[in-house]
């Protein structure tokens, strides 16, 4: 099947439009480059295993693109417990995905609907004040 073809009405996955695993996975890649030079978040990441890490945003992203992948990690509000990580860390956090997407030429619908959909963790994940 050729996952680009539309039949009849049915729209294709965001997941699918911008290019399936290799692109999210290419995101998440320069995501984390970008995270991890950013001084003033990198110091959370000091202890996390980055292989597991990134397997898992990738499940997460592809998930919210409508890809045919299921998130397996830790419940999101767990992952992030205890961290002090704050309104301001997770707007970076965020920023740095616009511009992973962005460099990676995803329309603008598709990461703002990544962002909203990403973004509505923002409760479970900034626990300090
Ligand atoms: C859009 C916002 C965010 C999303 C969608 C997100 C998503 C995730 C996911 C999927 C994991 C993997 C959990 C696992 O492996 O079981 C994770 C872990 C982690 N996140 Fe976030 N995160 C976000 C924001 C942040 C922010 C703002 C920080 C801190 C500045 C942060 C710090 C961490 C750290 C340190 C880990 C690793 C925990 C560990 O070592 O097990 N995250 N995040």
């Amino acid at each position: 099947m050729v996952e680009h073809v539309q039949a009849g009405s049915e729209k294709i996955s965001d997941y699918a439009a911008v290019g399936g695993g290799a692109a999210v996975a290419s995101v998440v890649d320069l995501f984390y480059q970008s995270v991890l030079a950013d001084p003033q978040l990198a110091g959370y990441f000091a202890d996390t295993d980055l292989t597991r890490l990134k397997r898992h945003q990738v499940q997460l992203v592809s998930q919210v693109m409508g890809g045919p992948v299921s998130y397996e990690g830790a419940d999101l509000a767990a992952a992030h417990r205890g961290r002090g990580i704050t309104d301001e860390d997770f707007g970076l956090v965020v920023a740095h995905l616009i511009k992973a997407l962005e460099a990676h030429s995803v329309p603008q619908e598709i990461t703002d609907r990544v962002v909203q959909a990403l973004g509505a963790t923002q409760g479970d994940i900034v626990t300090a004040p």
